[in-house]
């Protein structure tokens, strides 16, 4: 497994790589949710490319830009051990965006919903950085995770506009055993409000049984993910959606596929989580 720390280095480790390349975008504090994406890759294509990048330009002011984790050696043994990808690409703030850098990737219409309501600017800097990655590494497929729903979203939006060469893969939200997601952030959550967090999943299931036994109405759906949240005392809800999982639009009624998703503070850490509702 290559690392490579700079921009000069990773362009010329890319230009050794043969057959099809395979690549997972990550900003490190890998779990297993991360390693499953690379294990995907791995079985999908010839070679595997990650990227271990804490994008700036997606942090809003307020947010946990500086104290996002950064355990790189930690992470390069993990992706060693358990999902030895070929070429592992640790870039620094300037080999992404070089002085000068004024290009910004703004999906419209999808980037200002759900998550986007309350981080201003989060993917345009997102769309921004995987752009920016995608035009660097050059893959054929991109693997992607549905525990960021909307993100898959707009960056499936953004690869059909800008990047049709590129396929995007979208994978299963890996979950602990009480159904909390995988996620970097849960490692804020003091150990009541992580007691706490499966509400989450608890609200999502309890619409899944509600559209299994044929609830179709969105504001029913919503309103069932809303009292299981209201009943935590710990959590605040953000919002309940129950939208188009491709344009992110909030429907009356379901008649195709649906995402139910939701966000929740518990404590300072704010969670999200979302399933795919379909026949
Ligand atoms: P990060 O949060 O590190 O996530 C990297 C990838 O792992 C994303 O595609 C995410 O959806 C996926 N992932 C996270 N938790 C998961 C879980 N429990 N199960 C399955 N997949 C999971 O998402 C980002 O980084 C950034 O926004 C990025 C795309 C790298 C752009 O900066």
């Amino acid at each position: 497994m290559k690392v490579l720390n700079t921009l000069e280095d990773w362009l010329s480790a890319r230009d050794q790589l043969r057959g099809t390349l395979g690549f997972v975008p990550t900003m490190g504090a890998l779990h297993p949710g991360h390693l499953s994406l690379v294990r995907r890759a791995m079985v999908e294509n010839d070679r595997v490319a990650v990227s271990i990048f804490v994008n700036p330009t997606q942090f809003g002011p307020g947010e946990d830009f500086k104290r996002y984790p950064r355990p790189l050696q930690a992470d390069l043994h993990q992706l060693a051990v358990r999902a030895p990808a070929d070429v592992v690409f640790v870039p620094r703030v300037e080999d992404i965006y070089p002085p000068g850098f004024a290009s910004r990737v703004r999906v419209e219409g999808m980037g200002d919903v759900l998550e986007g309501a309350s981080r201003p600017g989060h993917f345009e800097g997102v769309a921004t950085v995987v752009a920016r990655l995608f035009t660097l590494v050059r893959p054929d497929r991109a693997y992607f995770g549905q525990k960021d729903g909307q993100q898959v979203a707009v960056i499936r939006r953004m690869a059909a506009d800008l990047f049709p060469q590129v396929e995007i893969v979208t994978c299963p939200t890996l979950r602990e055993k009480d159904g909390l997601a995988m996620s970097s952030r849960n490692q804020y959550l003091k150990p009541d409000e992580l007691h706490a967090a499966p509400v989450l999943f608890r609200a999502l299931e309890l619409a899944r049984t509600a559209f299994a036994s044929g609830q179709r109405e969105a504001q029913v759906l919503r309103q069932r993910m809303q009292h299981v949240v209201e009943a935590e005392p710990l959590a605040r809800l953000d919002y309940v959606s129950v939208a188009d999982p491709d344009t992110l639009a909030e429907l009356d009624v379901v008649e195709g596929r649906a995402m139910a998703s939701l966000a929740v503070r518990l404590g300072t850490t704010r969670l999200i989580d979302n399933i795919l509702l379909e026949d």
